[in-house]
């Protein structure tokens, strides 16, 4: 169970929704994690992109992690939260001049290049701020993450990375490219990957591609695997803390490299999944003829997953639980049929002010959340604030 009863007592005179965050949790998560790391000499980045909460992102930093970002507002952020510049990276497709600016008057430590224009514009930029800037090539290695056709990024209709078949030109342009060093390569292949089998392929692309670039006599220092490990959402009491251990085993044993290269990672989910939940009251519950419902006052407006992904989060009352169970389709406020958290969802029988803790919404939820239908700005709440 999410809360003792004196936490219940305070939750219910808060006003909902709300995300709450147990850094508690999250610590021993990054403990978890930084702990198999190490063991490996493995560097560990947090994808800010999955939750940059304050206080998340000040626990994260506090355990030593460097920073994975993927805007110029991002990078202000990291730096800001107090991660160093030379543990920040900077990935993403459309990096705008400004971000790149951005991110050179930092010192930042790499930029992830994803194509050979942007490769061009920031050795013109570099050029103009009178400073080299390090780079990783971004590969579009054609794995397949066996996830969420969304949240696939490393196949060869994705938008990701340079295409293997622009490699030659890419390394043209790198040695030409003055204000440019070229310290690594980089790949990420999706999100929310738990099938093991599908990194041990990455790691055959990444030894395939390093060598290609050192039998062109390129060093390459680092190599960076990207993130995408995935979480257990129907057991979240279960399985809080995903295996990290197994997870880095994986490169350890498949991945090639030499102990002047060092091996990134970007995790975003498996670090701060587990540490959110939402909590949402209900507002209203009706019986149609084929249906009962359970409306919430959160929404895709809060939690955006359901309805963009069909993303499954385990739902549970908050509280007394009677043994009856009831199959509700669990919806929001919102005026579209996609906000919808779940079909005939087995719950105790509701009532009107009942509280449901949507788990696992660390990742992804705080960050995707809009004010459409002028929604109030998002509430959130802390285990030791309760
Ligand atoms: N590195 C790169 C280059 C990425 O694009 C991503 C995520 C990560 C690292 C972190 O991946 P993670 O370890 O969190 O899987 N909104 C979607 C997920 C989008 C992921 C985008 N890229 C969702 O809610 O499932």
């Amino acid at each position: 169970m999410l809360f003792t009863k004196s936490q219940q007592e305070k939750i219910g005179t808060l006003e909902t929704p709300f995300y709450y965050y147990d850094l508690a949790l999250l610590d021993d998560t990054l403990k978890q994690a930084k702990a198999a790391a190490d063991k490996r000499d493995f560097h560990v980045h947090y994808a800010l992109k999955a939750n940059f909460n304050d206080r998340v992102l000040e626990t994260i930093q506090r355990r030593g992690l460097g920073a994975d970002c993927v805007s110029g507002n991002e990078v202000q952020k990291a730096i800001d939260s107090g991660f160093s510049a030379d543990k920040i990276t900077f990935a993403g497709v459309g990096k705008s001049d400004k971000e790149i600016r951005t991110a050179l008057a930092h010192g930042i430590f790499a930029f992830n290049v994803e194509s050979i224009q942007e490769m061009e514009v920031i050795d013109a930029l570099a050029a103009e701020a009178g400073v080299i800037a390090n780079v990783s090539l971004r590969i579009n290695p054609n794995v397949d993450a066996h996830t969420h056709h969304y949240i696939t990024t490393g196949l060869d209709e994705n938008k990701f990375g340079v295409p293997t078949s622009e490699l030659e030109k890419a390394a043209a342009v790198i040695r030409q490219a003055a204000h440019v060093e070229l310290m690594g390569l980089h790949f990420h292949v999706g999100s929310q990957i738990t099938d093991m089998n599908v990194f041990k392929s990455l790691c055959v692309k990444v030894n395939e591609w390093k060598n290609w670039f050192e039998e062109r006599g390129t060093t390459i220092r680092v190599l960076n695997v990207g993130g995408g490990l995935g979480v257990d959402y129907q057991h979240p009491d279960e399985n809080p803390i995903p295996d990290f251990e197994a997870y880095f085993d994986i490169f350890d044993k498949f991945l090639e490299r030499t102990s002047q290269q060092e091996v990134h990672f970007e995790l975003g989910r498996a670090l701060v999944a587990q540490c959110g939940s939402l909590l949402s009251k209900v507002l209203y519950t009706k019986s149609g003829i084929k249906k009962h419902f359970l409306v919430l006052d959160a929404g895709m407006t809060e939690l955006m997953r359901p309805a963009l992904y069909q993303a499954y989060h385990k739902m549970e009352r908050v509280g007394d639980t009677s043994e009856t169970l009831l199959n509700y389709d669990v919806v929001g406020p919102i005026c579209e049929s996609s906000d919808c958290f779940g079909k005939e969802v087995p719950l105790p029988v509701s009532k009107r002010g009942d509280l449901l803790a949507i788990r696992t919404a660390g990742a992804y939820g705080e960050v995707m959340a809009s004010r459409y239908n002028l929604r109030d700005e998002i509430r959130y709440v802390y285990n030791d604030t309760l």
